[in-house]
């Protein structure tokens, strides 16, 4: 396979990460326990009433907003390539007696071990720069949507990833928007739930992809796109001058002009 060696080095990674991902305060897991909401309030309102649907989650990592779709009805499967996260993801189902089915599997091998159809397909914050083909992608989600079917993305945003996070007090371009398909290699310490960890695994491998990537991906395949929606604010701390607010969402302080930072895409498998 293409990709192998990308995705050896990134499993390694994300097996590492978990534990720190567990422990950390982005994660808040002592909230969720107590049944606090893991998801963010864009999601549930864009995505809606998901009662009595079957839901798949792509890149569920460890299943916290897998168990809260389950909380809100949602009949979920979730899979994830890393399988420390999904091991997690199941005790976490059965200790907390929230029915769940967890899959460990790239993104791109599913076809060949999970044959259900489903209500909804949902993914989101921090997935599309570990998957080098997006056409690909949008067939594994097209493969499993019912027609009709739904499918949600909310995603940092592709002109996030141009900013320039050594620069302080607003921010600089530091980074390409057209990369043509190739990986950037990462060496990289720390993670979006804790900055300060300190890795084993430090290197990764990303694909940037621009806007009209993701769309046209979405476009290739049979769903017709609903609404897209483009945000002034994030999920994460991708730069050292935004702040998180209350309602858990990442913005910077006292910039002159507003960038998109995050979108949202909704669309539907056509009949
Ligand atoms: C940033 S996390 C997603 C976070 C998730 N939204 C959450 O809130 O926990 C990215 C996830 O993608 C998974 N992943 C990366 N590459 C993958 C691939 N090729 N196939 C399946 N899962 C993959 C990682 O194991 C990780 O759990």
């Amino acid at each position: 396979m293409k990709n192998k060696k990308y995705f050896e080095t990134n499993l390694k990674r994300w097996n590492e990460l978990v534990d720190i991902n567990l422990e950390s305060e982005w994660y808040d897991f002592k909230g969720f326990l107590e049944g606090k909401e893991s998801l963010l309030p864009i999601e549930i309102k864009e995505l809606g009433d998901v009662n009595g649907k079957s839901l798949l989650h792509l890149q569920c990592h460890f299943g916290m907003d897998t168990l809260s779709w389950a909380r809100k009805g949602a009949k979920v499967t979730g899979v994830d390539f890393s399988d420390k996260a999904i091991e997690l993801a199941k005790q976490l189902s059965k200790e907390l007696n929230i029915p769940a089915k967890f899959i460990q599997s790239n993104v791109y091998d599913k076809p060949n071990i999970l044959k259900e159809k489903f209500d909804i397909v949902f993914t989101s914050y921090g997935v599309l720069c570990w998957l080098p083909d997006l056409v690909k992608w949008a067939d594994v989600i097209n493969y499993y949507l019912k027609p009709g079917g739904t499918f949600y993305i909310i995603e940092g945003h592709p002109f996030g990833s141009l900013i320039d996070e050594k620069f302080r007090k607003g921010f600089q371009v530091g980074y390409d928007y057209f990369t043509e398909g190739k990986p950037t290699q990462w060496d990289e310490d720390g993670t979006y739930g804790d900055p300060n960890a300190k890795l084993k695994h430090i290197t990764n491998y990303q694909w940037d992809h621009t806007m009209s990537d993701i769309i046209n991906a979405l476009l290739s395949v049979n769903l017709e796109i609903e609404f897209f929606h483009e945000f002034p604010f994030t999920f994460h701390n991708l730069h050292p001058d935004l702040k998180r607010r209350d309602d858990g969402y990442w913005e910077f302080q006292n910039l002159e002009f507003s960038v998109p930072m995050m979108f949202s895409i909704k669309a539907q498998k056509k009949l």
